[in-house]
């Protein structure tokens, strides 16, 4: 069923922002038509499963994760990153689940985050001036004029890449990577030299210790602790390249998005009657939308009925990324107007957007403030009695040096170390892991004693 007056092209109608500019259209269009005969990325099935999984967040039901690399890169396209930031995903999983004895939704900005909104169309270096790079997906990293040409011909390998990254994912996930006896094995790598290992190995323990009971209770084995269900997202920005990954899903004729399970509208790209809202209320993906400190209220539930008009519950996550001085004024007047409105949404805090700044050369975020924010997040819900339904982190799995603070105190002098980001800067796996004992220490302190399920469930 194709919603009303949409179709998969219609948002070329409407108002634009953040569109590269292709000197060589019939490319574009060639290139459009190619991926449009390549098969899909994923299954419809599965986005309304996550579709599922999310619902339950927004009652209070579970916890969403999500975290990756702020842009993915063509030089990257190599198994050891896959794979360590995904298993430092799954280690804060096991202890945010612990934690907060709630399941945890896993969702990765990875197999697809590649098309990056910028806040200048150019760049400056030594007096020479240049198109911004947008994304690996678009146009070069490297400093050059040829380099920051948008290339149509680059959304192929991002394809590629995606489908690459998305099968490794769902090996991991599928073929006894996940499983929960590996619990231990998880913890290798530089972060079981860290301060956090010794803790993260006592919870360890206690799994191990729980699984065994089990067996010796005679409980069989769930498909649940052999593998794990994981999902993948990225920031639909590249409204052509989505548009060709878009499909009728034969066992419903409904529209998918098939780049990803789940894809979200950034901040500057938010317009109510813009074409990115335009493409993605067409579609039937889980989809989120990042809300900033500029977000009026009335224009917010406008939106949700706009990308939701049914209101169905889990369709609709609305991330907040307001910065650490900000989240306590600018958020609950939004979650008042939401409630208010009796919209179904879940509620995701992404304490990296906004709290971000410079040091000599480099972008960074303080450990401190992306904590302040989480803190501010959790108050906010607990102040209006919503429910904080999950995080959105930039991180990986390796030991960059790239946010400040944390168990090891990175100072700004540290950053030129490893500092390897193409975009934002990422909490290390050290940071990340961290992050998860926080949040999961909030979590549990926030949920009465003996409650079985946190605070609205019962709504
Ligand atoms: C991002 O998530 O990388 C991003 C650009 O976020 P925002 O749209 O919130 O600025
Ligand atoms: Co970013």
């Amino acid at each position: 069923m194709t919603v009303r007056g949409w179709q998969p092209g219609s948002w070329r109608e409407m108002p634009i922002r953040q569109v590269p500019d292709y000197p060589d259209q019939a490319r574009l269009n060639a290139m459009e038509a190619r991926l449009a005969s390549f098969p899909p990325l994923v299954f419809a099935g599965e986005a309304r499963r996550l579709q599922q999984a999310l619902a339950l967040a927004g009652q209070g039901r579970a916890f969403v994760l999500q975290g990756g690399d702020c842009a993915e890169s063509f030089a990257d396209f190599k198994a050891n990153p896959i794979r360590d930031t995904f298993r430092v995903l799954l280690q804060m999983a096991v202890v945010l689940t612990f934690g907060a004895s709630l399941p945890v939704v896993k969702l990765g900005r990875m197999a697809g985050q590649f098309a990056k909104p910028r806040s200048s169309d150019t760049e400056t270096q030594d007096g020479v001036t240049l198109p911004s790079y947008r994304g690996d997906i678009i146009n070069g990293p490297e400093f050059t004029p040829e380099a920051r040409i948008p290339d149509p011909g680059r959304m192929e390998f991002a394809y590629m890449q995606s489908a690459g990254t998305l099968n490794l994912l769902r090996a991991f996930a599928t073929g006894g990577y996940a499983d929960l006896h590996e619990v231990h094995r998880w913890n290798l790598g530089f972060v079981a030299r860290s301060p956090l290992a010794e803790r993260y190995q006592d919870l360890a323990n206690r799994i191990d210790e729980t699984l065994r009971f089990m067996a010796a209770c005679g409980v069989a084995s769930a498909p649940q602790m052999r593998e794990t269900e994981f999902y993948t997202s990225h920031e639909a920005l590249l409204l052509p390249y989505e548009e060709a990954l878009t499909r009728v899903d034969s066992t419903t004729g409904d529209w998918y998005a098939c780049s990803a399970h789940f894809l979200w509208i950034g901040d500057r790209t938010r317009q109510p009657d813009g074409a990115h809202v335009e493409f993605l209320r067409g579609v039937k993906n889980p989809l989120g939308l990042k809300v900033g400190p500029t977000t009026d209220a009335d224009e917010l539930v406008r939106l949700t009925e706009i990308l939701n008009p049914e209101n169905i519950p889990g369709r609709l996550t609305l991330i907040s990324r307001m910065g650490a001085q900000k989240v306590g004024e600018k958020l609950p007047p939004l979650l008042r107007a939401i409630q208010r409105a009796g919209r179904e949404v879940v509620w995701l805090c992404d304490p990296m957007h906004g709290n971000t700044h410079t040091a000599g050369s480099y972008k960074t975020r303080s450990f401190d403030s992306i904590l302040a924010e989480l803190r501010g997040f959790f108050d906010a819900h607990q102040e209006v009695g919503t429910w904080p339904g999950g995080v959105h982190v930039e991180m990986t799995g390796s030991n960059v040096t790239e946010c400040v603070g944390g168990a090891h105190r990175l100072t700004e002098a540290d950053l030129s170390a490893n500092y390897a980001t193409f975009c934002d800067p990422r909490l290390n796996a050290e940071q990340a892991l961290e992050l998860a004992f926080l949040v999961a220490e909030e979590l549990k302190a926030r949920r009465p004693e003996g409650a079985a399920l946190p605070l609205i469930a019962a709504q």
